[in-house]
C-alpha cells in the first residue's frame, strides 16, 4: 500500500461511504510537522500508534510520551482481533501483518522505564524559572546565580547543587547585590523554598548525571529500523509543569545538537507531544513565541514535532500554522467553546466540495478522521474523510513483566540505571567553607604556636629542633588532588557552560520581556 517514500494512513470515502483511495503520510514532509486531535476516546493514541510504526519502519527514530500506559503495547505483536481484521479489509490493507517494535522505555522517575536526567545547568535558568513558576523578579536572581556558578567554576548538576549555590548566595547578598543590584537575602529564601516543594514533587530524581545523551533516542536496529521511544508518563502528568519543561528542554536539545539538513527524504527523528495543551496552559507569550520559533527553526534539523491534544484551539495559532499533516477525529460541538473549536479545525482544511468539514467532523466514528497530509510542494492535500488503518502492535498496555523484560534487554540497559554523584558545586561549597575554617584554624594555631617553647609539646607546626626552616606543613594530604578536581571541574564548567550559552541564546531570551 504505502511505499519506502510514505506512510500508510488509512483509506478515505466517497460521498456513499464506499472506499476511495489510500491516504498517505510522505516521509518527505513529515518534518513538517503535525496535529492529531479529537475528543476523548475517539482514536488520537491508536492514531498516534500507526504512526509511530508507520516511522520506525522506515527507519525514522520516535519519541513519544504515553501518558495513559495504552501506548506500551506498541513493544509487542499485535493479535488478528476481529475488529481489526474487519478494519483492514475496510481500508485494503493487504496483507495485514502484526509486528512487534523496537521500544526503548522511559521514564523521569526511573521506575517504568530506563531514568532520563538533565543537569540542573542543561536545563538552565529560564526553564528552571518556568517550571518552579518564578516571579520575574526571582528568574532575575535566577540568572544571576547562574552568572556566578558559571564565573567561580561551580557545576551545577543536580539539585543539592542548586540549593547549595543558592544558600551560599543568600551569605553572599549584600556583596552581590551591591553587584548585580535586587538580591537579598529573603528574596533568595523565596526561591529556596521553592526548591524544596519542586524536591518534594519528585523532581530530584531528574536532575543529575549521567544525562541523557541525545544519540540514545535516534538509535536504529540493525534491521534499519527507528527505535521508538516512550517516555512513561502517567506518573508525570500528575506534575504537568515537569512534563512540559521536560518535553520543551529535549526539544531544545534536540535542536541545538543536530546538525542542519535542510530537506531529508525523512525526518531524522519524530517527536510526539502529547496531551500538549499542557505546554501552552498559562504560559506567558514569550514563551509561546520561542515555542513557535523552535518549532519552526527545528524543522530544518530534520525533526517532525506532532502535537496530540483534546481540541485544536489548545495550540496557540502562530504554533497550529506550522503544522502541515493533520489528522482530525470527532469532536463534540455541544457548548460554545465546543463550537467554535468545531469552526476552527474545519477552517484549517483545505475545503473538500463532497462534504462540510464542520458537520463531518461532529459525525466521525471512532478510528475515523478529517485526514490532510502535505503532498507535492509542501501543499495540504484536499481534507478526506478517513477510516485510520489498524496498528500492527498490540492495541492496549503491555505487563508489568513483559515491561521488566524489555528494560533488561534495552540496548541502554546499565547505562542510566545508576545515578552519579560527581564533585560539583555542592561538594566544592562545601570544601570552601571547610577550607575558611581550617585556615581560619590554622591561623589560630599559629597565633597560639607563638607561645609554644620551641621542642616541647606536641605542636607539629613548631620548628622542629634538628631541622632548619622548613617548608609550612600541607593542610591536608589531598590538597593537590582537590586543586585538580577544582581545576577540572572550571574547565568542564567552563566546556558545558559554552554549549549551553548557545541554549540560552535560543530559549534564554525569554528571560527578557517576560
Ligand atoms: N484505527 C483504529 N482501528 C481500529 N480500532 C480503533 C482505531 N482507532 C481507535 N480504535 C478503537 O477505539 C479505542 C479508543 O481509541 P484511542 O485510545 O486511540 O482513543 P483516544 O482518542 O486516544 O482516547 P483518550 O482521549 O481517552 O486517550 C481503541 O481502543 C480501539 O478499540
Ligand atoms: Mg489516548
Amino acid at each position: 500500500m504505502a511505499d519506502d517514500t510514505s506512510i500508510f494512513i488509512g483509506a478515505s470515502r466517497k460521498p456513499d461511504d464506499s472506499y476511495q483511495r489510500a491516504e498517505n503520510l510522505l516521509l518527505q514532509y513529515g518534518n513538517r510537522h503535525g496535529l492529531v486531535t479529537g475528543a476523548t476516546g475517539t482514536g488520537k493514541t491508536v492514531s498516534l500508534q500507526i504512526l509511530a510504526e508507520g516511522f520506525s519502519n522506515a527507519g525514522v527514530p520516535v519519541f513519544c510520551a504515553d501518558i495513559k500506559g495504552d501506548l506500551s503495547g506498541i513493544a509487542m505483536m499485535g493479535m488478528p482481533q476481529d475488529f481489526l481484521v474487519k478494519r483492514a479489509e475496510q481500508v485494503k490493507l493487504d496483507p495485514y501483518d502484526f509486528q512487534e517494535f523496537p521500544v526503548i522505555f522511559w521514564d523521569l522517575f526511573g521506575e517504568q522505564g530506563h531514568p532520563i536526567r538533565a543537569t540542573v545547568s542543561e536545563m538552565g535558568p529560564l526553564l528552571l524559572s518556568r517550571l518552579m513558576n518564578l516571579s520575574e523578579a526571582q528568574e532575575g536572581i535566577m540568572n544571576i546565580a547562574f552568572r556566578i556558578a558559571d564565573e567561580e567554576g561551580l557545576l551545577l548538576l543536580d539539585l543539592k547543587d542548586l540549593q547549595a549555590l543558592l544558600a551560599n548566595i543568600a551569605e553572599r547578598a549584600e556583596e552581590i547585590g551591591a553587584r548585580y543590584g535586587n538580591v537579598t537575602k529573603p528574596s533568595v529564601g523565596a526561591i529556596q523554598r521553592t526548591l524544596l516543594v519542586l524536591e518534594q514533587q519528585g523532581a530530584t530524581n531528574f536532575f543529575g548525571e549521567p544525562a541523557l545523551r541525545i544519540a540514545d533516542i535516534m538509535r536504529t536496529t540493525r534491521d534499519g529500523r527507528g527505535a521508538i521511544s516512550v517516555l512513561a508518563a502517567d506518573k508525570l502528568m500528575m506534575n504537568p509543569r515537569l512534563y512540559a519543561t521536560f518535553l520543551l528542554w529535549l526539544m531544545s536539545e534536540l535542536f541545538e545538537e543536530l546538525p542542519e539538513v535542510g530537506d531529508p527524504d525523512k525526518p531524522k527523528l519524530v517527536f510526539f507531544f502529547d496531551e500538549a495543551h499542557l505546554l501552552f496552559d498559562d504560559a506567558p507569550k514569550v514563551l509561546i513565541d520561542r515555542v513557535e520559533q523552535v518549532v519552526r527553526l527545528i524543522r530544518s534539523k530534520g525533526v517532525g514535532v506532532y502535537f496530540v491534544t483534546q481540541n485544536p484551539l489548545d495550540i496557540p495559532e502562530t504554533v497550529l500554522a506550522q503544522l502541515g499533516n493533520r489528522v482530525q477525529h470527532a469532536l463534540r460541538a455541544y457548548t460554545p467553546r465546543e463550537q467554535k473549536a468545531v469552526r476552527t479545525a474545519a477552517e484549517t482544511f483545505r475545503p473538500n466540495p463532497d462534504f462540510d468539514c464542520a458537520t463531518v467532523i461532529t459525525q466521525l466514528g471512532t478510528g475515523e478522521a478529517l485526514v490532510s497530509t502535505l503532498e507535492a510542494k509542501g501543499v495540504p492535500s484536499m481534507v478526506q474523510r478517513t477510516l485510520v488503518r489498524p496498528p500492527s502492535s498490540r492495541l492496549g498496555p503491555i505487563t508489568p513483566d513483559e515491561r521488566r523484560k524489555l528494560i533488561t534487554e534495552s540496548p541502554v540497559s546499565g547505562q542510566y540505571d545508576q545515578a552519579i554523584d560527581r564533585e560539583s558545586a555542592f561538594e566544592m561549597l562545601q570544601k570552601k567553607a571547610k577550607d575558611a575554617l581550617d585556615a581560619e584554624a590554622q591561623q589560630q594555631e599559629s597565633g597560639r604556636s607563638r607561645w609554644t617553647i620551641p621542642g616541647f609539646g606536641n605542636d607539629d607546626s613548631a620548628p622542629q629542633p634538628t631541622g632548619g626552616r622548613r617548608a609550612p606543613a600541607p593542610r591536608s594530604s589531598n590538597r593537590q588532588t582537590v586543586a585538580e578536581a577544582a581545576i577540572k571541574s572550571v574547565v568542564r564548567s567552563v566546556g558545558s557552560s559554552v554549549g549551553r550559552a548557545i541554549v540560552r541564546g535560543i530559549l534564554g531570551s525569554l528571560a527578557r520581556g517576560r
